[in-house]
């Protein structure tokens, strides 16, 4: 399967590349098509170097974020919440039909009493909602893995042992998104809803970042137990 990650050459991106491609083609993108050549050959050489390098059956190649969106069969946005708008109006007239949209964006700021989701508090749309209105013609659209810290995602060698929270309103996307999930080491896929109740799994983000600053966790998650 192709796995394309508009704005892969982020900290979200890169775990999503290392953790994929040992079963996909993943290109990374990014507006400035260079950048992802050179951030996907670092991530195809960290492989090669690490205890997994037998068992990657895959590979990570990077484009312009146009040509990725073209291309791909699931298209993660790995994108800033303000960048949304912009973004969706370069690559909504070529994605194919059947591609999966994947959110995990987090529309998160900080004040001085600590993180804070803002949609709420600046009265704006949750992501997965924008992502839905800037993608008009797709019926695929995901919300999903908001309470992953990069950290982690990034670090291979370890499980997960965590929960995701998945919001779609096209529930004959949940087998594809479950599968992918399931790739992923010690991930487990919660379904919460249509895309309206997106805003739950959201704002868990910065309630996590406030509890792991007071308490002195390490990049803790989210768990249903
Ligand atoms: N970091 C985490 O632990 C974490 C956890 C859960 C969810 N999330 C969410 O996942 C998403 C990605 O997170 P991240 O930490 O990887 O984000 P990031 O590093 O801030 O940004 C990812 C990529 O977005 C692109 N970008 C930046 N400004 C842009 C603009 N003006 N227009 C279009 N693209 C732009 C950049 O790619 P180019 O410059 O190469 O185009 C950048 O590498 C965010 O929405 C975040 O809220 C993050």
């Amino acid at each position: 399967m192709k796995i394309g990650i508009i704005g892969g050459t982020g900290g979200m991106g890169e775990g999503f590349a290392l953790r994929w491609s040992f079963n996909h083609e993943i290109i990374l993108g990014s507006r400035d098509k260079q950048k992802a050549q050179d951030i996907a050959k670092n991530h195809m050489d960290v492989l090669k170097g690490s205890s997994y390098h037998e068992k990657i059956n895959g590979n990570i190649s990077g484009n312009d974020n146009v040509s990725v969106a073209r291309e791909s069969d699931v298209l993660i946005l790995s994108i800033p919440y303000e960048n949304i708008q912009n973004t969706c109006k370069d690559i909504e007239n070529v994605i194919s039909e059947d591609c999966i949209i994947v959110s995990p964006i987090v529309p998160m700021s900080r004040n001085q009493s600590g993180f804070y989701y803002v949609p709420f508090v600046e009265g704006k749309k949750s992501a997965g909602v924008m992502v839905r209105e800037n993608l008009p013609n797709c019926d695929k659209i995901v919300s999903a893995f908001h309470t992953i810290s990069e950290v982690k995602l990034k670090d291979i060698e370890s499980p997960l042992n965590a929960d995701t929270f998945i919001c779609t309103d096209n529930k004959e996307v949940l087998v594809n998104i479950n599968d992918l999930i399931g790739e992923i080491e010690g991930l487990r896929s919660i379904y919460l809803g249509s895309l309206e109740l997106s805003y739950q799994a959201e704002m868990m983000t910065p309630m996590i970042l406030n509890a792991s600053k007071q308490n002195k966790l390490k990049h803790p998650g989210i768990k249903l137990v």
